[in-house]
């Protein structure tokens, strides 16, 4: 008899990781492997951010913070939200979390009853499916279309919805897909939701400061206050910060529901870790200039990335407007022979091809649910990722009909 509960068989690891592991392991046995695979930054935490989490030590801010937070922190998010977003907030509307993974597990442990319906477009971060069958729901995919950037739109939301629905997630910028939602499109959505008072919007806005051109971020809170009473709004500092190791992050919504997040974390992880705490508030109130720096670079990985992508027999991808990542379609190497016999049927034979033959570890479409199609993150040194580019460009080559 298996010692694991049941309710683990509901879901699985996390593809990203486990392809990440494979390709370090590979790299460990003298292989040379180049990862396009993690999702964070290749940039170092700034410095400024790190003299304040050695402040934090030296000073003794080292025993345990609030559960929600420490309240400088809170405030500085709140004046963030209202600084960036205007939106307005008060501290108590406000939870700190070891990461934005763990508020939006927070927030579907905290109101999904079983059977409740979490609606995901996809591709989705990986996350959001077995997060939600692990609280005890069931997730509701909406395959997104290609051509409309992988917008979820209106329609496809009303049509999703059911009297069970309780949220609706919004990733935005979107990983993988890079897509981004204007404030048009935004209140589209929100025109929907609306005639439904039983659906909830978390909003994952963890890439925000991700994005390109003339794009302009909006958030669903802002684009249609009348939700405010219904909308989580998650953000974090792993990405635009390059904090990823410091799990940071926070959700900001109406009062009762951060109360019962609040609840759960105080029941199991307690708060935040007081040394990113402190760290966190000075990214926020500091300059932010380095993260206009971080994203020309970020820019011109992107359109170096897509360049040769783009000249690749069998592949193809548009330019993303936020995040790092290209989620490139590869649908016509389906039925290709590799050159030792095997072949392709679909996106994760793709993948492990790429990675066994050229050392190049991306992830596989399935895995964000929309096939076929892979992810590569730019978040590396241009070389590395030319390098990278080639080696796939060689392994298209060398599939035969
Ligand atoms: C879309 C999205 N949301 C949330 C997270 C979680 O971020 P963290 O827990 O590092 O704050 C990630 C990380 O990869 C992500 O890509």
């Amino acid at each position: 008899m298996s010692v694991v509960a049941e309710r683990l068989n509901r879901i699985k690891a996390s593809p990203s990781i486990m392809i990440s592991s494979k390709a370090m392991e590979l790299a460990r046995a003298g292989n040379d492997v180049i990862a396009l695979s993690a999702g964070e930054p290749d940039f170092d935490t700034p410095d400024h951010i790190k003299a304040a989490a050695k402040r934090a030590i030296d000073e003794g801010k080292t025993k345990y913070p609030p559960v929600a937070g420490i309240p400088e922190l809170r405030e500085s998010i709140c004046e963030k939200l209202s600084r960036e977003n205007g939106l307005e907030y008060s501290p108590h509307q406000v939870l700190v979390c070891s990461g934005g993974k763990q508020v939006i597990y927070n927030a579907l442990a905290a109101t999904l009853d079983p059977e409740d319906e979490v609606i995901i477009p996809a591709p989705y971060w990986v996350s959001y499916p077995d997060m939600t069958l692990l609280a005890g729901g069931t997730p509701v995919e909406v395959a997104t279309d290609p051509g409309n950037e992988f917008r979820m739109t209106p329609g496809q939301l009303q049509s999703a919805i059911t009297p069970k629905t309780k949220w609706v997630i919004i990733n935005n910028p979107c990983n993988p897909s890079g897509a981004v939602y204007s404030s048009k499109e935004l209140e589209g959505l929100a025109e929907v939701v609306r005639r439904h008072p039983q659906v909830w919007v978390l909003t994952d806005d963890i890439y925000e400061h991700i994005i390109y051109g003339d794009t302009q971020f909006a958030t669903m809170a802002q684009v249609a206050p009348d939700l405010y009473e219904r909308t989580l709004t998650m953000n974090g500092f792993s990405k635009a910060y390059c904090m990823t190791g410091w799990r940071l992050g926070y959700g900001a919504g109406p009062r009762e529901l951060i109360n019962a997040m609040t609840k759960i974390q105080s029941q199991t992880t307690s708060g935040a870790c007081s040394i990113s705490q402190w760290a966190g508030v000075a990214a926020l109130r500091s300059d932010q200039s380095f993260i206009r720096e971080n994203n020309a670079v970020f820019e011109s990985r992107r359109d170096l990335a897509l360049s040769l992508l783009n000249q690749t027999k069998g592949l193809s991808c548009r330019p993303p407007k936020g995040a790092f990542y290209l989620y490139v379609a590869c649908g016509e190497l389906i039925g290709g022979q590799t050159p030792s016999g095997d072949t392709i049927k679909n996106d994760a034979d793709v993948v492990n091809y790429f990675l066994d033959t050229e050392g190049v570890a991306v992830v596989h479409g399935e895995a964000f649910g929309l096939s076929p199609f892979f992810r590569i993150s730019y978040a590396l040194d241009s070389s590395q990722l030319e390098e990278a580019c080639m080696r796939i460009q060689r392994a298209c080559a060398a599939l035969t009909r």
